[in-house]
């Protein structure tokens, strides 16, 4: 089993100032964590040291075969000051789900728990108190080994940072736009649509600013072969409600299992809503909308929870849903998620872990 080490900096920053925009991705805690693989020996030297820049060969093998996995979750300070996670080990076995199909080593998912929950424990005074504000923490895998042939690297780094950030929406919960990308495509079945690998981000950039440049905040990619099911949202699964019914893409290897996605169905499911997972093709959505059977449409993840989408852009159709305004699922949802997440409510066994309390 793995020893976790503490080395504590010896020059702490300021913490920001309650009440400052802290935006998200761009501001880091003190320290962060560090464990390293070597081919024959296995993951090893695991510890906590002061966050700064990393020294790698230039031939690093994620930065040339882009051998590399991530995951995104937050630590949520509630209002007693217990420090909480959500549900943790589901990334840490999505973590290793992405690792398999990327040809890296995969990690011990309690350990990875462990030492996260040490990572965050140290760094408690990070986790902001602002209402919708949490700790992001990004654990990621990178190849490194110093080889440009194109082979699955011998040698590994684990890291896991930690960023303070704000409420996704500091005022309240909007409608997006959401434009339907008809020329790239982001995943086909066979690919790597299902893991969380930076590759499948740097190849939706492209159409995201083709979005944006329209006025549209994110892309819903359709599947690779026909242009014709949906798939996701840029970071984001998607739900839609026709007529009473809640229906979800199916998880067919080309979109990212979301746990977002699955902690909604399962609440609505324990709430009565009829849940379908299946494939919906885009025309099926815009018949609904035709014929007034389109009631709420919205994306899930860790970022933004539910993200109500007002508006839908196919082709030359524009699709308005429920008048631009979050619908009664879509609310449910977030008030419920977010109820558990932050402290306010009980969920369901399990599903949130006390780091310490403040
Ligand atoms: C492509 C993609 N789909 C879906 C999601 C939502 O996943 P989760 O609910 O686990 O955050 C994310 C965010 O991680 C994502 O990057």
């Amino acid at each position: 089993m793995n020893k976790l080490s503490i080395q504590t900096t010896e020059n702490p920053r300021p913490k920001p100032q309650p009440g400052a925009p802290l935006g998200f991705g761009t501001i880091f805690s003190d320290h962060m964590m560090i464990m390293e693989y070597d081919k024959g020996i296995g993951w090893h030297d695991a510890r906590i040291v002061p966050f700064g820049n990393i020294s790698m060969s230039p031939a690093s093998t994620c930065l040339h075969y882009a051998q590399e996995t991530f995951e995104g979750l937050k630590a949520y300070r509630a209002q007693d000051g217990r420090i909480l996670l959500f549900r943790p080990e589901e990334n840490f076995k999505r973590l290793n789900l992405s690792n398999e199909r990327i040809c890296i080593p995969t990690l011990d998912v309690d350990f990875c728990v462990e030492s996260l929950m040490e990572l965050v424990k140290l760094e408690k005074d990070w986790v902001p108190a602002e209402d919708g504000s949490s700790l992001y923490i990004r654990p990621f895998v990178i190849g490194n080994e110093s080889r440009l042939g194109v082979k699955d690297a011998d040698n590994y780094m684990y890291m896991v940072l930690l960023s303070p950030s704000g409420a996704y929406y500091p005022e309240g919960l909007k409608p997006v736009k959401i434009y339907v990308e008809e020329q790239f495509v982001r995943a086909v079945r066979g690919g790597v649509g299902f893991a969380k690998t930076g590759g499948n981000y740097a190849c939706s950039m492209l159409a995201q600013h083709t979005a944006h440049e329209k006025g549209y905040s994110q892309v819903l990619w359709l599947d690779g072969v026909e242009k014709k099911y949906i798939g996701e949202v840029g970071a984001m699964n998607i739900f839609f409600v026709i007529d009473g019914e809640v229906l979800t893409p199916e998880l067919d290897g080309s979109i990212l299992a979301g746990i977002t996605r699955k902690s909604i169905i399962e609440l609505l499911r324990a709430k009565g809503y009829q849940v379908t997972e299946r494939k919906i093709s885009i025309q099926e959505v815009a018949a609904a909308a035709d014929s007034g059977k389109l009631q709420e449409v919205f994306g899930s993840g860790t970022a933004a929870v539910i993200s109500p989408v007002g508006e839908l852009k196919w082709e030359d159709k524009v699709m308005v849903i429920n008048n631009n305004e979050i619908g009664p699922v879509a609310r449910y949802a977030y008030d419920t998620l977010t109820g558990i997440q932050w402290g306010r409510i009980p969920g369901p066994e399990g599903w949130v872990r006390e780091v310490c309390r403040i």
